[in-house]
């Protein structure tokens, strides 16, 4: 039986996770020293299993260095194979060296992970520059797509629904949130000027009249993709929209912006917040009992 192993702030998902997978849930201990050093300890044999590290990646750097000194524990005691189950991957956004001199950050830490763990399992990254998770991370990774949710949810929630990507690139995704839920899209256009500084542009909207607004993205952040969108929209006299986001990280007051202007807000459980609605327990351990075991 597979050993699912909850970084700290992950026990609740871990949990949903064992249960949707028949594994077990293993207990693992940190703690800093007094001089901030990170102290990692299995309270769980992983000897001879498979071991699922469950950390979700939003603010990474909290927990990066027990992450991977909980894999190479596990490792080191004998785990037949270690994967890790991040069902938001972080720096996936600096894809690029936008300026020059930038680091390309989600290089570095494909490179890190890829070199303690056998496999990655995550949910809907930020694919914009590379095809797939292959370009950058050496170990086999699976991309789980959160599409067919937020559109049973729209199905399930909403009437007359319009579904609205935030940008151009948004376009194939929209489409399959459209498509589940039964209801047709479209994609704005989006110039962002600054980390909290985003300019949206309507395309003509008059044969939408009458619908619901439903706006969807990958990740809410600071919130002003969403905020900017939903001002536009009820500038024109559409009714406050409803959104729907795969990863709901809203840092600072960007939860609070949004639902000032927005109607319902949803997310996936991919980072614990007041808005999750959708479930990815069930989407994982689909994924991982239809996985094989990674190569010796
Ligand atoms: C951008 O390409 C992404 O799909 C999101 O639209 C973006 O990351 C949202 O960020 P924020 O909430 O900071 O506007």
């Amino acid at each position: 039986m597979r050993l699912i192993l909850p970084l700290p702030g992950n026990e609740a998902f871990a949990s949903q996770l064992a249960r949707a997978v028949g594994g077990d849930l293993g207990e693992l201990e940190t703690r800093r020293f007094p001089d901030g050093e990170h102290y990692v300890r299995l309270r769980s044999d992983p000897a001879g299993r498979t071991v699922d590290l469950v950390c979700t990646l939003a603010r990474i750097d909290e927990v990066f260095l027990s992450l991977i000194f909980a894999a190479d524990a596990a490792r080191g005691l004998g785990a037949r194979e270690v994967n890790l189950i991040a069902p938001y991957l972080g720096y996936m956004r600096q894809d690029s060296r936008f300026q020059p001199g930038e680091a390309v950050t989600s290089t570095s830490i494909a490179r890190l992970l890829s070199g303690s763990f056998d496999r990655l399992v995550t949910v809907d990254p930020h694919l914009h520059r590379y095809a797939s998770l292959n370009e950058v991370y050496a170990i086999p990774s699976l991309a789980l797509h959160a599409a067919p949710l937020l559109g049973r949810w729209i199905r399930e929630s909403v009437t007359d629904p319009l579904v609205i990507g935030p940008d151009a690139e948004s376009e194939q995704w929209a489409a399959a949130v459209a498509a589940a839920a039964g209801a047709p899209h479209l994609v704005l256009s989006k110039t962002r000027l600054g980390d909290h500084d985003v300019r949206i542009t309507l395309p003509d909207l008059s044969r939408h009249r009458g619908r619901q607004p439903v706006l969807i993205d990958d990740i809410a952040s600071s919130g002003h993709t969403l905020l900017a969108a939903a001002q536009q929209l009820v500038a024109v006299g559409f009714p406050a929209p409803d959104c729907a986001v795969v990863h709901a990280i809203f840092g600072g007051d960007a939860f609070a912006q949004v639902s000032a202007v927005a109607g319902r807000v949803v997310s996936t459980d991919s980072v614990a917040h007041p808005s999750n609605a959708l479930p990815l327990a069930p989407l994982i351990a689909q994924a991982l009992a239809a996985a094989q075991p990674a190569p010796e």
